[in-house]
């Protein structure tokens, strides 16, 4: 009995344990939709209005072109809005983590609705 009890605490303690090691902050963050619009709003929209690029037409944020650019997971739009790229400039200093994150999720969620 006392040594069940024992190896429970223990298998627990290391479940905690291992939790708190494997999780990153960044794994960490749940982005918000709806707040991700309002950044979009405000950062984004000037260029990709509807999901267009006034830019450079065919890197436009469609299923399509993402998929064809290879910018099509949540991890890859926020590292580009994060570093920006040729024509796009950079969000990482102006944007937190948490609003990178939220407009990834946006426009990913907008891609897949055809910006509709
Ligand atoms: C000044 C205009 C401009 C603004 C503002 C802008 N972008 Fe861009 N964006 C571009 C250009 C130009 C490209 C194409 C970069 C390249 O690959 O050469 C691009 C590419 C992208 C791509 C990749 C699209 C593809 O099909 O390859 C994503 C995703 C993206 N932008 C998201 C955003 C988000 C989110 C914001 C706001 C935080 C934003 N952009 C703000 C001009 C802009």
């Amino acid at each position: 009995m006392m040594v069940q009890k024992i190896i429970t605490i223990l298998a627990l303690a290391l479940f905690i344990l291992l939790n708190s090691i494997s999780s990153p902050a960044v794994a960490d963050i749940m982005p918000n939709i709806d707040h991700g619009a309002a950044v979009f709003k405000a950062n984004c929209a000037g260029c990709h209005a509807k999901g267009g690029n006034i830019v450079r037409r065919r890197r436009n944020l469609k299923s399509k072109a993402l998929h064809r650019n290879k910018v099509d997971t949540q991890k890859a739009i926020a590292l580009l809005v994060t570093n920006g790229k040729n024509n796009m400039s950079a969000y990482g200093d102006k944007l937190s983590t948490q609003e990178i994150e939220d407009v990834a999720a946006y426009v990913l969620q907008r891609a897949e609705n055809n910006w509709k």
